[in-house]
């Protein structure tokens, strides 16, 4: 069923209320929180813009960290307010309360085109419950809701979900949208060569993305540490590799499930190995890995090695559409960064495909190795975009008003 959209909404002179998910990454620089990366509170503006532009009142909602339920200074808004304020090059109001009377007194005073940012929703334990009081609490904020918050689509909770109930109109906004068109939409039925790149720790993170996309894609490339599970699975040495003893099973049969499907399923072979993982420690590549052959004892594989780069690059380089989830190789380390790089180049160079970042660490590379901009499209969601690329439905999505 097709969603509601800003397009569809008459948003002048109403009360937008809107969830965003402004949970970025921060550090403490002399008592005092610093935004690292504003990715997620840049990619809201074009809503905002819109909303200012149709002379909106627009009341902001948003999560920051796990406070769990109640007041945790470190995790205020207050410091995002700020920094709203100067990318948005106008005035932003911030609430150092979420909801109640005093909050909606203050949101009667609003004019078309003020923002207002109110305090961490997880303040309150209701928040998460999905409580339908604080649910409708929130939702005599606005006239209108707006859901922009992709990257926390898939929480059922109050301002996620439960608010939509209560208000007359709810939307996506236009960040929401771009996520679907190309997290969901173009990978419908996306053109063809179809190549997905997973990475990253943990096979059991990736098993549903896998069994949901051997359907459609024709290649996958595997690298990260999830790589050395199928390795143990196939009785190749892994040295002090991480692994998950537990999945092995698990890798047989997807490894089984693709050769039925005939997807081409292409594991590392060769690695990066090191004695131990720390900037300037240093390691080698390994030969062809065999049976016979693998990761050495006292030796652990950090990122995929020389021929593998290669063989994955041409797969790259051939592809018409390339979704990238994980990276391959611990690249926060200089010296284990060259498979990762390697292969954002490669995405980079091929200006004949699309090629769509699937959130979490993997986009964090691609910022690294200066390529951000070379790609179609990268997504501000962790969890989120896992959940839909599994084909989820995500409940703030489910929330929002049919068209
Ligand atoms: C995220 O950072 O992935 C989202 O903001 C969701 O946060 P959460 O995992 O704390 O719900």
């Amino acid at each position: 069923m097709q969603k509601l959209t800003l397009h569809d909404v008459d948003v002048s002179n109403r009360r937008v209320l809107m969830r965003v998910d402004f949970n970025v990454p921060t550090e403490e620089k002399d008592g005092k929180i610093v935004i690292t990366d504003d990715t997620r509170i840049r990619e809201t503006l074009p809503t905002l813009r819109f909303l200012c532009e149709h002379d909106a009142k627009v009341i902001l909602m948003a999560h920051f960290g796990r406070p769990k339920g109640k007041p945790v200074a470190k995790y205020s808004l207050a410091p995002v307010a700020e920094r709203l304020a100067e990318l948005l090059e106008r005035p932003v109001e911030f609430s150092p309360e979420t909801a109640g009377e005093s909050v909606e007194h203050r949101v009667a005073h609003l004019q078309p085109r003020d923002v207002l940012l109110l305090e961490n929703v997880r303040f309150h334990a209701e928040e998460e419950k999905n409580d339908p009081a604080f649910s409708q609490a929130l939702a005599r904020l606005g006239d209108v809701y707006v859901n922009d918050a992709f990257g926390a689509a898939h929480r059922a909770h109050a301002s996620t979900a439960g608010v939509a109930g209560y208000i007359g109109e709810s939307a996506m906004g236009l960040l929401m949208e771009k996520e679907l068109k190309y997290l969901q939409e173009e990978l419908a039925d996306p053109p063809k060569p179809f190549v997905v790149i997973l990475g990253g720790s943990k096979v059991s993170d990736k098993i549903g993305v896998i069994k949901a996309l051997m359907q459609k894609a024709d290649t996958f490339l595997i690298g990260g540490a999830m790589a050395f599970t199928f390795f143990k699975a196939q009785g190749i040495p892994i040295g002090e590799s991480r692994v998950e003893a537990d999945k092995l099973d698990l890798a047989r049969e997807i490894l089984a499930l693709a050769k039925e499907k005939n997807v081409k399923f292409l594991l590392p072979v060769d690695s990066f190995e090191t004695q131990e993982i720390k900037p300037g420690a240093g390691g080698r590549n390994t030969p062809r890995l065999t049976r016979e052959k693998g990761i050495s004892d006292g030796w652990e594989g950090v990122d995929i090695g020389k021929e593998t780069t290669e063989i994955y690059k041409k797969e790259i380089a051939g592809a018409r559409t390339v979704l990238w989830n994980g990276p391959v190789g611990i690249f926060e380390i200089p010296d284990f960064a060259n498979g990762t790089f390697s292969l954002a180049k490669a995405l980079a160079e091929n200006r004949a495909a699309i090629t769509i970042i699937g959130g979490g660490d993997s986009v964090t590379a691609v910022k690294q190795a200066g390529l951000a901009e070379k790609m179609t499209f990268i997504s501000t969601g962790g969890g989120a975009s896992l959940e839909l690329l599994e084909g989820k439905e995500l409940p703030g999505v489910a929330a929002l008003s049919d068209k």
